[in-house]
């Protein structure tokens, strides 16, 4: 099973760019064109939140134009650009946006792997959490199949990654008790997360934890102490492909872009 994780779209209206900057919706288009010439074509795509910039209707059919260009299933978890209430609607023929009532949190269960969107959205906020209801149904929902191989993702990651300012709007809430349900579900093989617009990896609870890139900027690494202001550049976007053979869970990064190559190794 190919899964293809992209994160940060942080779409604008038809013809606006981000940021006064970036022009999001051209460089999504972009990613996007890049997953379907994939060979093999990844089974199914994740949108780890922030798919919009600024949570307006407008900005959501542009998502839903551009995510419908997608022939596999897509399954997308909001992040904090996003508005619960304008994604929920406009993404509404997604599958799994709509089964919780009140928090954008569905169990997948077509797949080899077990998929679970976790929705860790606070509404006017930057940082994440999960609170009491999100964590029982997380609980609940794995309690449900402990021998399922099970794939975890959400936005906010909730662990330190040394760039001040993106780690102050992490997931500030409930990090610890998702560590211990993670902890006692060891069928969880990993966590995707997006929010720091970087390739950053640990272990969280004794589970892989990574976070992707975005499709359209970076956030600059800088690791220095104290509160440097955050950054954002043009570092090349690049998505993650998670191959899953049965056994073990394998996460690539990949770029959108093309570059020189492919040359064969030839003898000098
Ligand atoms: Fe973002
Ligand atoms: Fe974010």
């Amino acid at each position: 099973m190919l899964i293809a994780q992209i994160s940060d779209l942080h779409l604008r209206p038809r013809g606006m760019p981000a940021i006064r900057l970036v022009e999001t919706n051209m460089l999504v288009a972009r990613a996007i064109t890049a997953l379907m010439a994939l060979d093999p074509r990844p089974d199914v795509v994740l949108v780890t939140g922030d798919v919009v910039n600024n949570g307006t209707p407008d900005e959501y059919e542009t998502a839903q134009e551009l995510l419908s260009r997608l022939p596999m299933p897509v399954y997308a978890v909001p992040g904090n650009h996003d508005h619960r209430e304008n994604f929920r609607k406009a993404l509404q023929r997604f599958p799994g946006v709509t089964s919780h009532p009140r928090f954008v949190q569905y169990a997948i269960e077509d797949f080899p792997l077990r998929l679970v969107a976790l929705d860790t959205h606070i509404p006017r906020s930057s940082a994440g959490e999960m609170c009491e209801e999100r964590l029982a149904w997380l609980d609940k929902t794995l309690a449900a199949e402990p021998g399922k191989p099970t794939f975890i993702f959400a936005h906010h990651p909730p662990f330190l990654c040394g760039i001040g300012h993106m780690d102050k709007i992490r997931l500030i809430e409930g990090g610890e008790r998702l560590e211990s349900i993670v902890r006692a579900n060891p069928q969880v093989k990993a966590l995707a997360f997006g929010h720091h617009h970087r390739p950053i990896e640990t272990v969280f609870g004794g589970a892989l934890a990574s976070i992707a890139p975005g499709v359209a900027h970076q956030v600059e690494l800088d690791l220095r102490e104290g509160e440097p202001e955050g950054l954002l550049n043009m570092e090349p976007a690049a998505y993650r492909l998670w191959r899953w053979d049965g056994e073990r869970l394998v996460s690539h990064m990949a770029y959108v872009e093309r570059f020189p190559g492919p040359f064969p190794f030839v003898e000098d």
